[in-house]
C-alpha cells in the first residue's frame, strides 16, 4: 500500500514535471516564434524607408532638373522676346521706306503726266537723238512683266500695242504700264488681217480692243497698228473716224521669227535706213523670252549711244507736231495720209 502510495506520487511528479517541461518548450517555441517576427518587421521596415529615401532623393533631383530647364527657357524665351522687338522695329523701318517709295513713286508719276500735259516738246533739246521702241501683241503673261522690270531699272519707257484679248485678260499689266509712264495702244482685239473683214468685224475688232484697254486703266488707246501693218483706204477710214492714228515701224527686228537675242539685237542695229537711228520706231513683241533678252541689250546698247529712250505719244509730239488722226506714221519723219 505505502509502496503503492510512493508509486502514485512519483507519477505524479513525473508527469507534472513532463508538463512542466512540455510548457516550457511550448512558450521557447512561442518566444522563438515571436522574436524572429519581430525581427521580419523590422528588416521589410528598414527597406520600406531605404526605397522611400532613394524615392525621394530622385524626386529632388528631378525637381531640381526641372528647375534649371524652367530657368533656362525663360531665358531663351526672354532672348526671342528681345529679337521679336527687334524685328518689329525693322518691320517698322521697313514700312516706313515703303511708304516713302510708295509717295515718291506717285509723286514722280504725277511730275511725269504734267510734263506730258505742258508738251513734251520743251523737255527733249533739239539735238537729242530720240527713239521709240514698240511692242506688239502682249501682254505676255510672264514676258511682259520681267520686260517691265527690266525697263523700270533702267528708267525708259515703251509703247504696248497690246491685242484686247491679252489685256482683258490681264488688266493688272495694263495698270502697271501706264502706272510705270509707258504708252498703251491699240493692236486689234484678236489680230484679225482688218483689210478682210466687214465693216461690222473691222469696228468689233477697234472697239473691244478700246474697251478692254478703257476698263483697266480708264482711258481708250489713240493709236493703232493694225495687225501685220495691214491697212486699205477703207480700213484708214474707219480708223480715222474713230480719231485713231495708225502707227508702223521703220525698224524691224523681225524678233517672231528668230528667237535668237543676238539676231535680234542685229537687226535692230543694222546699217543703213533699216536701222536705228534717229526718230525710229522699233518694231518687238513681248511675248518672247529672246525678245525681253534682246530688248535689254538694245536698251543698253542706244543709252550708251545717248539716245532718249521715248514714247511713240512723245516722239510724235516732240518731233513731228503731235499724232494726226488717220495718219500713217513709221517713224518720226516718214508718215503718209490716207490714200
Ligand atoms: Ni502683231
Amino acid at each position: 500500500m505505502e509502496q503503492k502510495e510512493g508509486t502514485r506520487v512519483n507519477r505524479r511528479l513525473l508527469i507534472g514535471l513532463i508538463v512542466s517541461l512540455l510548457l516550457l518548450a511550448a512558450a521557447g517555441v512561442a518566444g522563438g516564434v515571436a522574436f524572429s517576427g519581430v525581427l521580419w518587421y523590422q528588416e521589410q521596415m528598414d527597406g520600406l524607408t531605404e526605397s522611400n529615401r532613394q524615392t525621394v532623393e530622385e524626386l529632388q533631383k528631378r525637381l531640381e532638373e526641372l528647375q534649371k530647364r524652367l530657368e533656362e527657357t525663360e531665358a531663351q524665351l526672354a532672348q526671342a522676346r528681345e529679337k521679336q522687338a527687334a524685328a518689329e522695329e525693322k518691320a517698322a523701318e521697313i514700312d516706313g521706306l515703303q511708304r516713302q517709295i510708295d509717295s515718291l513713286t506717285a509723286q514722280l508719276e504725277e511730275a511725269r503726266k504734267g510734263l506730258a500735259a505742258a508738251g513734251v516738246k520743251a523737255a527733249f533739246p533739239k539735238d537729242a537723238k530720240l527713239v521709240a521702241l514698240t511692242f506688239d501683241d502682249g501682254p505676255g503673261k510672264t514676258t511682259t512683266p520681267r520686260l517691265l522690270d527690266e525697263l523700270k531699272r533702267r528708267g525708259v519707257r515703251a509703247t504696248f500695242f497690246v491685242l484686247g484679248v491679252n489685256a482683258a485678260r490681264y488688266p493688272d499689266l495694263l495698270k502697271r504700264m501706264d502706272a510705270e509712264g509707258h504708252a498703251i495702244a491699240s493692236h486689234s482685239w484678236s489680230h484679225k488681217n482688218l483689210t478682210t473683214l466687214s465693216d461690222d468685224a473691222l469696228q468689233q475688232e477697234l472697239d473691244r480692243c478700246a474697251g478692254a484697254v478703257r476698263q483697266a486703266v480708264g482711258y481708250a488707246p489713240s493709236l493703232l497698228r493694225p495687225p501685220g501693218g495691214n491697212f486699205d483706204a477703207r480700213v484708214l477710214a474707219a480708223v480715222k473716224a474713230k480719231g485713231l492714228s495708225v502707227v508702223n515701224w521703220s525698224v524691224d527686228t523681225k524678233d517672231w521669227k528668230s528667237r535668237e537675242k543676238t539676231a535680234v539685237v542685229e537687226a535692230a542695229f543694222q546699217k543703213g535706213m533699216y536701222g536705228v537711228q534717229n526718230g525710229s520706231i522699233v518694231l518687238m513683241h513681248d511675248v518672247y523670252d529672246s525678245t525681253v533678252e534682246a530688248a535689254v541689250e538694245i536698251v543698253d546698247r542706244l543709252l550708251s549711244d545717248q539716245y532718249i529712250l521715248v514714247t511713240v505719244p512723245e516722239l510724235l509730239q516732240a518731233r513731228a507736231g503731235g499724232a494726226v488722226p488717220g495718219r500713217v506714221y513709221y517713224s518720226s519723219s516718214r508718215f503718209k495720209d490716207a490714200v
